[in-house]
């Protein structure tokens, strides 16, 4: 299986723009499936509830979902990206999974980071798993990873593959996300963007990058630059996730302290 990022520098509320740039670069790529980063084609730094409601989009009719269709079709690929939702009156900072069969489904941030905290209501969707045929794929948008139950709960519903559609700005996720693959066995690509917003004064904004993809047992089997534009697919084998097994007599998710853990 062929599983790839896309790390770039969207432009704020250039939607249009931003999937020209995204549809042009994966028209060159061959892959089973695509990560793009969180809010991707609208921009991540909104300045308040209007300009969220001004740039939201239903799915899957809005532009973004459907160019995300039109590419999957086009490429035979999965892909996985982040945008704002508008359902029911609020907006989510959500991620829509796609492919060449059609609309998969939607996940809605669960754990706001920051100002999205204004602006964004917090994901209802809990933590969803896909079976695309050559793997079952969980979403976790950003954020979500400073939860371990985020990848933890996507590794018990049986996901191979932790898509992770993000913005970040702190350095510590690359590193940490390799600790999530490695507690869950799962599979961990991080489609982060680069460059930088500062919008009507606010805080600058400066996005790091390092967009990578971690194994079952930890290894980073690659990282992107932090500030250059980068596009990769590594071939996996999605089933080097489902053996659990850590020795002859630990199962990872078997020996679990349920009773011992909180609720
Ligand atoms: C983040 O959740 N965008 C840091």
């Amino acid at each position: 299986m062929r599983v790839g990022y896309y790390q770039f520098n969207p432009l704020f509320g250039e939607v249009k723009r931003n999937l020209d740039v995204v549809a042009t670069r994966l028209g060159q790529v061959q892959c089973d499936l695509m990560v793009l980063p969180e809010l991707f084609a609208s921009g991540y730094q909104f300045l308040s509830k209007a300009e969220v409601d001004a740039l939201a989009e239903t799915v899957p009719e809005g532009p973004t979902t459907q160019r995300l269709l039109e590419l999957a079709q086009e490429r035979t690929m999965h892909l996985v990206g982040g945008l704002p939702e508008r359902h029911g009156g609020r907006c989510y900072n959500s991620a829509v999974v796609v492919g060449p069969e059609g609309f998969l489904g939607v996940y809605r941030k669960a754990h706001l980071f920051f100002q999205e905290t204004l602006y964004f209501s917090p994901g209802d969707t809990g933590f969803r798993v896909w079976d695309i045929g050559s793997a079952r794929i969980g979403v976790m948008v950003c954020f979500d990873w400073f939860y371990p139950e985020a990848t933890r709960t996507l590794a018990l519903k049986g996901a191979d593959i932790v898509c992770h559609p993000s913005n970040l700005v702190l350095p510590h996720c690359p590193d940490a996300m390799v600790t999530r693959c490695l507690e869950n066995r799962v599979f961990g690509i991080t489609a982060n963007r680069i460059g930088f917003e500062a919008r009507g004064g606010q805080d600058r904004l400066t996005y790091i990058g390092k967009s990578q993809i971690v194994s079952p047992r930890g290894r980073l089997l690659h990282r992107a630059p932090a500030d250059q534009e980068d596009v990769r697919v590594l071939e996996i084998g999605p089933a080097e996730a489902r053996d659990k097994s850590l020795n002859p007599y630990n199962e990872l998710l078997r020996d679990r302290r349920k009773d011992l853990y909180e609720l």
